[in-house]
């Protein structure tokens, strides 16, 4: 929607930004936002667990600083940083075999944020009877450590994803960010990166023509795009014609934070019923203004990660090339960071090519008011033990001849329709 002062010729002076933070609610994550609290319903992977050894580690999560340790025993913990005895910093802490024991006077704390030992205190004293200190619930999982910092009573499982679960022959899980054994951290709002993974239409803009073919030449084939809602959240679905071939690609968004990215070395030509993903992603939001990109790569058959491939899926995701470099050969960190460290949507002309990002951010608002309104919101699941299914994948196929009156543009929203419907599942 344009204002009336974005239609003047030379009109800047006109269209000065107003202050504060358009769609607030959605963009804000500390506790007590209604951004945050929703957030708060959902376990949030905020470490790989070999970044969690023999040293406590201070991190931020959803606006709060926290320590992570692992106890000798090899529990891990998360707990608020400031001993509950006088405040000395945990993260100087001295793994034990059940707890974190404060450098300062030896208090003990237990991975659920127990004061089991408090040395200098008679042993009757009460601290070391019923006093917790703040601690959030943990998880280890796949060598990634989960947090839950919602409410206890509304704790959900942690959830099980069909591609995690149940590893094809050949595939292996390796935690990271964009590459193997590495999180990104990245300077802007997590609503970002997310809007991102349901716009297509940068896939063959920024990652082709503006920067090179990055992936397969094939990815510069405009493709015909439709969005739809799933149980968990949404995908798209992007249907190409190769040759003679539909190659369609669909991909998850899974409420709130986490996406699922097809083989970027797909071309289309050789027909397939079921090319996996590569990737499974969280943005764990740090702050406002920042996240934490992890989660698992997956190596198949078709996506090996050698130290060509690291490179390629490493380019344009830091700000670590030379800046004139970056301005030409942009990657999605320039594209996404650029927005500003909390994008002002009001700044926005969305379009009708815009339509993932609308519907993500509708479900955002929906969710949150689920949560506000004491429902569950879509993504989580009560289930214990369910694996949940996901719909990402690459799929080849003959794309035949039109029907009497079928445009090629049916002809692939058809073929990328049967895709997501789960025809070519295996
Ligand atoms: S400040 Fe931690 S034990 Fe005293
Ligand atoms: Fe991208």
């Amino acid at each position: 929607m344009k204002s009336a002062d974005a239609t003047m010729p030379n009109g800047a002076y006109h269209q000065r930004e107003k202050a504060g933070v358009p769609n607030e609610e959605m963009l804000r994550v500390g506790p007590g936002t209604p951004g945050g609290e929703y957030l708060r319903r959902f376990w949030h992977p905020v470490a790989m667990s070999s970044e969690v050894q023999n040293l406590p580690k201070r991190i931020k999560v959803l606006c709060e600083d926290l320590v992570l340790f692992r106890t000798r025993a090899g529990e891990v913990g998360l707990v608020r940083p400031h001993c509950p005895h006088r405040g000395a910093s945990l993260e100087f802490g001295i793994p034990d075999d059940c707890g974190l024991r404060c450098c300062y006077h030896g208090w003990l704390i237990g991975v659920d944020g127990k004061v089991l030992e408090a040395p200098a205190e008679p042993e009757a004293s009460p601290y070391t009877k019923d006093l917790y200190h703040g601690a959030y619930p943990v998880k280890e999982y796949e060598g990634l450590i989960f947090a839950y910092m919602g409410p206890t009573e509304e704790m959900p499982p942690l959830p099980v994803y069909d591609i995690v679960a149940r590893l094809k022959p050949g595939q292996r899980l390796i935690p990271g960010g964009w590459t193997p054994g590495r999180t990104y951290h990245w300077p802007c709002n997590w609503v970002q990166v997310k809007e991102n993974a349901m716009d297509p239409v940068h896939t063959f803009y920024l990652h082709t023509i503006a920067s090179g073919a990055q992936f397969t030449p094939e990815f510069g084939i405009v493709p015909e795009i439709e969005y739809k809602e799933t149980p968990i959240g949404m995908v798209y679905i992007a249907s190409r014609k190769v040759g003679d071939n539909a190659w369609v690609r669909v991909h998850d968004l899974i409420m709130p934070n986490i996406h699922i990215v097809a083989s970027v070395n797909e071309d289309g030509k050789a027909e397939k019923n079921y090319g996996p993903p590569y990737l499974m992603h969280w943005a764990t939001p740090i702050d406002d203004e920042n996240f934490l990109e992890i989660g698992w790569l997956i190596e198949s058959e078709e996506m090996k990660f050698d130290q060509a491939m690291i490179e390629k899926l490493h380019f344009g995701m830091m700000d670590d090339r030379p800046f004139a470099e970056r301005q030409m050969a942009p990657g999605d960190y320039d594209a996404q960071v650029s927005q500003g460290p909390i994008h002002n949507h009001d700044r926005e002309h969305l379009g009708v090519s815009d339509r993932g990002v609308t519907m993500f951010r509708r479900m955002l608002r929906a969710g949150i008011d689920d949560v506000r309104n004491g429902k569950d919101p879509k993504g989580l699941n009560r289930a214990e033990g369910e694996v949940i299914a996901t719909h990402t994948q690459n799929a080849v196929f003959k794309l035949g001849e039109p029907g009497a009156s079928e445009t090629l543009k049916d002809q692939l929203r058809n073929a990328g329709r049967r895709v997501a419907a789960g025809e070519f599942r295996c």
